[in-house]
């Protein structure tokens, strides 16, 4: 079917370095890129606004066992990890899970993870740039200099709909309401810091690969130096007593920060879009990406023992945990080290925003390519050998809504859209353990046979779930569901759960007959069933937002696709 053309591996990498001709192609990026580059850009790209801020939240539900989450996701983050990597390694250009799909699942599945990752990378980094801004003004509005103390007015560093919507519950809408300077009546209210860092950024990386990857090493180092400071300094703090009940509102309290934990771990894919700018992809991609996991692995794990460990998880509900927990202890040495902390959050939402800021307008130059954005996308900088109009675009998507926006909840939905991108790249590595002709790759996920354990996992996971859960259960579609409108609402919740359980039932039935490579599998399965946590409205949103993707695929990408106008030639020919 048309709508399911696919490209050989080949086809994409010689396009690739054809480019649009005219010096478009990958041949006149710069390869410098090296193993240790690019785990510092995983580093760079997963801690963030997650680890320094989200975690608060998530402690407060789940309490110390929290860490019991950090460790699932990460487990499932290293399966889908290594599928990464070995798409990675078999089509070692720019497009990242769009072009892994493409090969493996045709057109319309490229397109919609193209649109997808638009999720992750553009409209998550206006969060990003959001909560950098937050970071920031904080930070500055500490700093005395010979008695004079800084200060950024509220009106410069908020958006115009928070502040009018809580000016007489916040103190801080309220004098941002009050102050801002009005043409005629409408009040000049945005968040000018947000603006200004991603104008930083994306010059940085319109400048050059060097430039971002010099300036990338330097924030890596400085933010781990920090948190490593902060952990050391932190275990003096902690009361063992803190850590009991270990799991105060159950593994459901646990599982409520699933997209929480799971928006800290982002960031590892990211670095597959530089492909065309490594020195050696195959070898190199796999290997960053394993490091930067087990890294931030190690890191968040610690992070969370010490937060929880250094107070009540009662006390966790807070935007800057971490600058919250040292806040509380009144000596200059914590005082100082809750400023330091805030120089860290500092830099380390800096280092995300440069990574997806670097990473979006690579996808973009390979849809471009395909024939699926307009040529323009792929056009490449005459001197600095970056995809010039896509990264300015980039900048523009991002900075301009940074003014006047608040997307807290863009956090969820870019966990549901990564996590979208995931599910279909170890769903394609499936599809290739499986298939003789399979392209050829330098890294390979080992091949373990699903047939028996797939189908075991699922008959211990429905055993367990009786076991020990068996009333909820029961009570899955309880009588009380079914008075007046509330069933529709309380059905509407269960759906996620009610899809993955179809599809893990499903999943074992074909494992057991197909033979399904185990890890691949386990992958699919995990970052599914994090879907299904992920709440039923991000899931709603996340559905619109396809159903908009596909309008515009259907307006322009199905009529000027490279492939398609070559099959249409060859059909005319015939
Ligand atoms: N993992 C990244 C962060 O936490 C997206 O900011």
């Amino acid at each position: 079917m048309s709508l399911f053309r696919k490209k050989s591996v080949e086809v994409i990498i010689r396009e690739a370095a054809e480019g649009l001709g005219d010096g478009h192609g990958s041949g006149e990026m710069k390869r410098i890129l090296t193993t240790r580059d690019l785990t510092f850009m995983g580093i760079a790209a997963i801690v963030g606004a997650g680890i320094f801020s989200t975690i608060g939240g998530a402690s407060f539900a789940g309490g110390p066992g929290i860490i019991l989450l950090f460790l699932f996701v990460s487990v499932a983050c290293g399966f889908s990890a290594l599928c990464y990597a070995e798409f990675a390694s078999m089509v070692p250009v720019s497009g990242s899970a769009y072009t892994y799909s493409y090969v493996a699942f045709g057109e319309i599945i490229a397109w919609i993870i193209g649109w997808d990752l638009l999720m992750e990378y553009a409209i998550g980094n206006i969060a990003v740039a959001i909560s950098w801004s937050d970071y920031f003004t904080s930070l500055v509005n500490h700093i005395k200099i010979g008695g004079y103390q800084l200060h950024i007015p509220e009106y410069l560093c908020m958006d115009y709909w928070s502040a009018k919507a809580h000016q007489l519950t916040s103190e801080e809408a309220g004098l941002a309401w009050k102050n801002a300077p009005s043409i005629g009546k409408f009040k000049l209210i945005c968040d000018l810091p947000a603006f200004l860092i991603t104008i930083v950024i994306t010059r940085i990386i319109y400048i050059g690969i060097k430039e971002s990857k010099r300036s990338t090493n330097a924030m890596v180092i400085l933010k781990l130096g920090i948190i490593v400071l902060v952990m050391v300094a932190g275990a003096f703090y902690v009361d063992t007593n803190n850590w009991t009940p270990f799991l105060p509102h159950g593994i459901k309290g646990v599982l409520s920060g699933t997209a929480a934990v799971f928006f800290s771990y982002i960031g590892f894919d990211a670095i597959s879009t530089t492909a065309e700018e490594c020195k050696n992809p195959q070898r190199d991609l796999p290997r960053a990406m394993f490091y930067s996991l087990i890294i931030c692995t190690v890191v968040f794990v610690a992070i969370a023992l010490v937060l929880t460990g250094m107070v009540s998880y009662k006390n966790l509900n807070v935007g800057d945990p971490l600058a919250f927990v040292f806040g509380n202890i009144h000596t200059k040495f914590a005082h100082m080290l809750a400023i330091i902390i805030s120089v860290g959050a500092v830099i380390a939402t800096a280092s995300v925003l440069l990574v997806f800021q670097l990473g979006q307008p690579r996808i973009w130059m390979s849809m471009s390519r395909d024939g699926l954005l307009p040529p323009v996308f792929a056009k490449m900088h005459p001197k600095y050998r970056t995809p010039s109009f896509s990264t300015i675009l980039t900048g523009v998507v991002v900075g301009v809504p940074a003014l006047f926006l608040n997307l807290d909840e863009v956090v969820n939905l870019t966990s549901v859209g990564t996590l979208f991108a995931f599910v279909l790249v170890c769903g394609g590595i499936v599809k290739f353990h499986n298939d003789k002709n399979r392209p050829d790759s330098k890294f390979k996920t080992p091949y373990v046979s699903g047939k028996w354990i797939v189908p075991g996992l699922f008959l211990t996971a429905v055993w367990l779930l009786w076991t020990f859960n068996h009333e909820s259960l029961i009570n899955f579609f309880s009588a009380h569901d079914k008075i007046g409108p509330v069933v529709r609402i309380n059905l509407v919740e269960k759906v996620p759960y009610i899809g993955f359980g179809i599809l893990f039932f499903m999943t074992a039935v074909l494992s057991f007959f197909k033979k399904y490579s185990l890890i691949p599998i386990l992958g699919f399965l995990c970052c599914t069933y994090l879907l299904s946590e992920s709440g039923t409205t991000n899931w709603q949103r996340f559905i619109l937002w396809l159903f908009i993707g596909l309008g515009i695929y259907f307006l322009y990408g199905h009529k000027h696709s490279k492939l398609g106008i070559k099959l249409r030639l060859k059909n005319e020919q015939l």
